[in-house]
């Protein structure tokens, strides 16, 4: 024990980490009524580093050639040791990262964290989330099957819809003319080194910026402003031990539930492995109902919803700007946001109501873009695409001039 703390002063003269421990977990303060909702990041980060890890394993055996990625693929599921469970980590952390990601960003709307000090924080986490989504899609196309290799087909496709620079646009994005060998090579390189290399930047960002301004809470009200004779703020409660044994909890509890899924449901009936993606990538035979992965089902519904051309633009085109501007709508709601209370616990009657049917929309347009379309089913996503941007572009109005409840000074 001695020789430990005496390394520790050594390496503390050298590294500052005495100090560091001391600044960011137990002189760091974070609000004393920070609810369930709070340990998404946590496991966020957590499945970042199972991607990251999981990721680098699975790279040792696989191969990024149309002629190699499909058969390296169930090598590495049926004779690398223990290649099911690397590559099961793997798909099961990419769904469980977008339920955890979906959820932490449910918890930034509903208690208005991304509100002034927040800009930044949520900046930088939309941009986190858009780049997830970009890898997502990316890793998708590597096991060379049937969906990887029409869902890329179908995606890239997009670029050519738009008008003059789209076609060249598109053989750019693909390297080729159509989905093929450099396709697969630059988002195999793209995949496992380039996106990788700007989330963790992303991540240093976001978590630097939350850092400097502190964590908001539930009720929306700031801890700084009461403190005692030493600084600490009335309301706050040290990161280490109290949240950090609370958020350690919560890791135990997803763990159980994400190896549930691991050991006993890797596939979960077709949403995490789809069938259609058993059968090797074959360029003649396009498969009868191309769908998107669960977690790009809202969008995929979004550039499905658009049937009709306008002012001479295709509609394939104008889908996408939609599903292009479904994206980036949530980027400008430190702007769009006028209420003069945070939370929506103080909120009025109509941020409650456009926030129920966006959520309500963004569940079922998910479920629309999963199944074959149809006329009912594109008329339901057209509706709830008006609900999604109500929410948005109303939000300037209704957060404004709607009664809002008393804020309490204190927690
Ligand atoms: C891999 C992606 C991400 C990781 C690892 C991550 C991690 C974290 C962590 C550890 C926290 C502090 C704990 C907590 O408040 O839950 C946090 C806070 C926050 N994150 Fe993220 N995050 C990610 C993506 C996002 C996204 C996509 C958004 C949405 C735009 C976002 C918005 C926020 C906000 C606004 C806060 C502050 C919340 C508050 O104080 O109320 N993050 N994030």
């Amino acid at each position: 024990m001695a020789l430990l703390g005496k390394f520790i002063t050594w390496l503390d003269d050298r590294l500052p980490i005495k100090s560091f421990y001391k600044k960011h977990f137990t002189d760091y303060y974070l609000p004393k009524n920070l609810n369930i909702m709070y340990v998404f990041g946590v496991l966020a980060l957590l499945l970042l580093v199972n991607q990251l890890f999981s990721g680098i394993w699975l790279a040792m055996s696989y191969q990024p050639s149309p002629e190699k990625a499909f058969a390296s693929i169930q090598y590495i599921m049926r004779d690398v040791p223990y290649g099911w469970l690397i590559r099961y980590l793997h798909t099961t952390g990419a769904s469980a990262l977008f339920i955890v990601l979906y959820l932490h960003i449910l918890r930034g709307l509903l208690y208005g964290s991304y509100k002034k000090p927040r800009e930044l924080v949520w900046l930088f986490g939309m941009t986190l989330y858009f780049v997830i989504m970009i890898e997502g899609f990316l890793g998708y196309l590597l096991p060379w099957g049937q969906m990887s290799y029409w869902g890329a087909q179908v995606i890239t496709s997009i670029f050519g819809s738009i008008p003059v620079i789209g076609p060249g646009l598109q053989e750019w994005v693909r390297g080729d003319y159509y989905v093929s060998a450099a396709t697969l090579q630059r988002f195999y390189a793209l995949h496992v080194i380039a996106f990788p290399l700007l989330l963790l930047a992303l991540l240093f960002l976001h978590l630097s910026t939350l850092r400097h301004v502190g964590s908001n809470n539930p009720a929306g009200i700031d801890i700084k402003k009461y403190r005692d004779h030493n600084g600490v703020p009335l309301d706050g409660v040290a990161f280490h031990p109290y949240f950090v044994t609370k958020d350690l909890v919560a890791i135990g509890v997803f763990m159980l539930l994400f190896c549930c899924v691991v050991f006993f449901y890797p596939t979960m009936e077709g949403y995490f492995l789809e069938p259609t993606n058993l059968q090797p990538a074959n360029r003649l035979q396009t498969p009868e109902h191309i769908s998107a992965v669960w977690y790009f089902t809202p969008f995929y519904a979004m550039l499905r919803a658009v049937t009709f051309s306008l002012f001479g633009f295709e509609a394939k085109f104008l889908g996408a700007l939609v599903m292009m501007l479904a994206v980036l709508m949530p980027f400008f709601l430190p702007w769009l946001d006028r209420s003069a209370v945070t939370s929506i616990r103080y909120k009025g009657r109509l941020s409650k109501l456009f926030m129920v049917l966006f959520c309500l929309s963004f569940v079922v347009l998910g479920v629309v873009g999963s199944l074959p379309a149809s006329l009912a089913s594109t008329r339901l996503a057209q509706v709830c695409c008006v609900f999604y941007f109500a929410y948005f572009l109303l939000m300037p109005w209704y957060s404004r001039y709607e009664v809002t409840r008393p804020v309490p000074e204190r927690i």
